[in-house]
């Protein structure tokens, strides 16, 4: 015993406040985005099936909603739309007073010091499902940038306070940035899905937001789960088309992305912990096969420590409770 040589890494970790003096990587609450899906019609509270927890809200649902969020410490909400009619090109997305529009006014009237975040994408609101609009089943790139800016100058009309445009068109910051200039919003920044996969971890989004698309997939305009460095050529032409916030989406199979774009960029790194993420946590929890609380702090912790900044999670409020006893 008395001639080996070898490291003690478990004097460091003998007790609760050693680790916590050497602890590398803190969750906080102002690191939380919490996304809210505001519906059109009236009284509706709609639990989304494979989404326990998560609800959709009509307008005069929000407050209940948003008084939990602002007594939580949230500072951050990004808003879907669900609205009642569709149509080919989604109209809805950049109407006056499309859904997404009237929710922002409502939060900004009530909340004026809450973040409100507009998602801006056309899926939701187009009768297909596609983020951009259609021709003979392309989902065609240019046509659709032009809309894209008109909603996200909508959007900001209505108060949104930053546009996070989720439609992977290219050219869609450079369309946004130079239609929000123009209408005199220059100072609104832009959060990018700059890295958005062609993901089945959106599955239980999109019965929440009702935006399965009709024919087809989404491969032609979002990314292939197998490539990494497509991932820096997306976010390198974000950031030189102006973008001021790189989303990675999904996040908990991409924290090797989260890490390459935080690696390259210095841009404020935010990583969507989607909806299929949290539907299997939930899952597990509901049958006791899982420490919620533990698992749900570890994994977005985990997001943090692979770089990411800002975290748009269903659990944030969840979380904010469980950072809040932890402090
Ligand atoms: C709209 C959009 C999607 C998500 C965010 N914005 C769905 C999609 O691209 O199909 C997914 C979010 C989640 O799964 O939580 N384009």
């Amino acid at each position: 015993m008395m001639d080996l040589q070898f490291t003690r890494h478990r004097r460091l970790r003998q007790t609760a406040n050693m680790r916590a003096l050497v602890r590398e990587t803190f969750l906080r609450k102002e690191d939380l985005i919490y996304p809210i899906f505001v519906v059109e019609g009236e009284n509706v509270r709609n639990e989304v099936s494979s989404m326990p927890g998560v609800f959709q809200l009509s307008i005069d649902q929000l407050k209940g909603e948003m008084d939990e969020v602002v007594s939580l410490g949230i500072k951050a909400v990004i808003l879907f739309g669900v609205p009642k009619e569709k149509d080919a090109t989604g109209t809805g997305a950049y109407h006056e007073h499309g859904i997404v529009q009237e929710g922002t006014r409502f939060i900004k009237e009530h909340y004026p010091e809450i973040l409100v975040i507009a998602d801006t994408c056309l899926c939701e609101y187009t009768d297909h499902g596609h983020c951009g609009v259609v021709d003979h089943g392309d989902v065609l790139n240019d046509p659709s940038l032009k809309l894209l800016a008109q909603t996200a100058v909508s959007q900001a009309k209505a108060g949104a306070d930053i546009i996070a445009p989720s439609n992977m068109m290219d050219g869609f910051v450079a369309a946004i940035r130079a239609g929000l200039d123009e209408a005199g919003f220059e100072h609104i920044p832009i959060m990018s899905y700059a890295v958005k996969y062609a993901s089945s971890f959106y599955g239980p989004f999109r019965d929440a937001a009702d935006s399965t698309p009709q024919f087809g997939d989404r491969k032609t305009y979002q990314m292939d789960p197998a490539n990494r460095r497509e991932a820096l050529r997306e976010a390198q032409s974000d950031m030189e088309e102006g973008a001021d916030f790189l989303i990675v989406k999904p996040a908990l199979s991409y924290l090797d992305i989260i890490r390459d774009v935080r690696n390259q960029f210095n841009a404020p790194i935010v990583a969507y912990n989607v909806s299929g993420e949290y539907s299997m946590v939930k899952a597990a929890a509901i049958n006791g096969w899982i420490d919620e609380e533990k698992l749900v702090m570890e994994k977005l912790t985990s997001m943090k420590r692979a770089g990411a900044d800002l975290i748009i999670t269903y659990h944030a409020k969840d979380a904010a409770r469980w950072i809040e006893k932890s402090l």
